[in-house]
């Protein structure tokens, strides 16, 4: 997702340090950006040299020194708080002191990352959706110490990213993933069942609802080890057996078959 969200801030003009542990990676998102771009090209809405000129904007990086100037940083690392709480709390003693610290996370607390540092008030939730270059929503998550002038900074730059920001508060899952996970469990729990099979499932879902994706197609999509981190959190958050993570997709990631990006998850790739 870091990619999209480097994607769509060099699109709308601003210039961007694409910052990943590995060159293997940052090679990777480039890929996936020029591919991207190079599908509005193929459909004549953007230039060759307007594709060149945003890709121009993006560099790479493997260590934080191209992140000292920056007026905010949006983090996507992985869906794990230890990962997240390591990032930030290094980050805090690197970028400048009113920098923006934002995070791409799912579903962990803000607040608790906005505690590790020492800008709480400067700590917010920009929750993108995938694909980052299509879908409109930019969710917005006041963290308990966020302040106004910091929410005020983040909705403008998301319109400006040409999205739209919709506002909560920091709430296990948030509203995305309280909803969209519990459904997507639900499907999963339905194929586990025997209730239908997985081409049942989702042209019900898709015929009768409208849905663009079947929820299984959806999970694999967006990553089954990504879809058992948020049940996991909303479990853990809420206390509540209701969102207890169905064992057919706790088997699967065990399996390492994650969805598209392993090759095989409900679907195979
Ligand atoms: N980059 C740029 N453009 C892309 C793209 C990408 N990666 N993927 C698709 N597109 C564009 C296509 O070019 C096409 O553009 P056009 O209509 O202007 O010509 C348009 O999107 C539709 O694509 P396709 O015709 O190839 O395929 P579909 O019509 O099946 O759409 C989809 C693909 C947009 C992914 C659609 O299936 C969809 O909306 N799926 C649901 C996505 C969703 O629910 N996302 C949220 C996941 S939850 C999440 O991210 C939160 C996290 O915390 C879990």
């Amino acid at each position: 997702m870091g990619a999209g969200i480097a994607q769509v801030a060099a699109r709308a003009g601003f210039t961007v340090v694409m910052r990943d542990v590995a060159e293997e990676f940052l090679a990777r998102g480039l890929k996936a950006i020029d591919k991207s771009l190079q599908r509005e090209v193929d459909k004549q809405r953007l230039t060759p040299d307007a594709k060149e000129a945003i890709i121009s904007r993006i560099t790479t990086s493997t260590d934080n020194a191209g992140l000292r100037n920056a007026f905010i940083v949006v983090e996507a690392a992985t869906e794990d708080l230890a990962v997240k709480i390591e990032i930030f709390t290094l980050l805090d003693k690197i970028i400048a002191m009113d920098a923006i610290l934002a995070s791409n996370t799912s579903s962990i607390s803000i607040t608790r990352l906005g505690a590790v540092t020492q800008r709480a008030e400067r700590v917010i939730g920009m929750h993108f959706m995938n694909p980052v270059p299509v879908m409109k929503l930019v969710e917005i998550i006041r963290g308990a110490a966020t302040s106004d002038r910091t929410l005020a900074e983040v909705r403008s730059l998301t319109e400006r990213l040409g999205k739209i920001p919709l506002e909560c508060q920091d709430s296990p899952g948030f509203v995305s993933n309280r909803v969209l996970m519990p459904m997507i469990n639900e499907a999963i729990f339905a194929l586990y069942e025997g209730v239908a099979s997985r081409e049942s499932i989702d042209g019900i879902m898709k015929l009768g609802m409208n849905h663009p994706m079947g929820p299984l197609a959806l999970a694999d999509f967006i990553g089954l080890d990504v879809c058992l981190a948020i049940m996991n959190v909303l479990h853990d958050g809420f206390g509540d057996s209701k969102y207890r993570p169905c064992p057919l997709l706790k088997r699967y990631v065990d399996a390492g078959w994650l969805g598209k990006k392993s090759g095989r998850g409900f679907y195979e790739y």
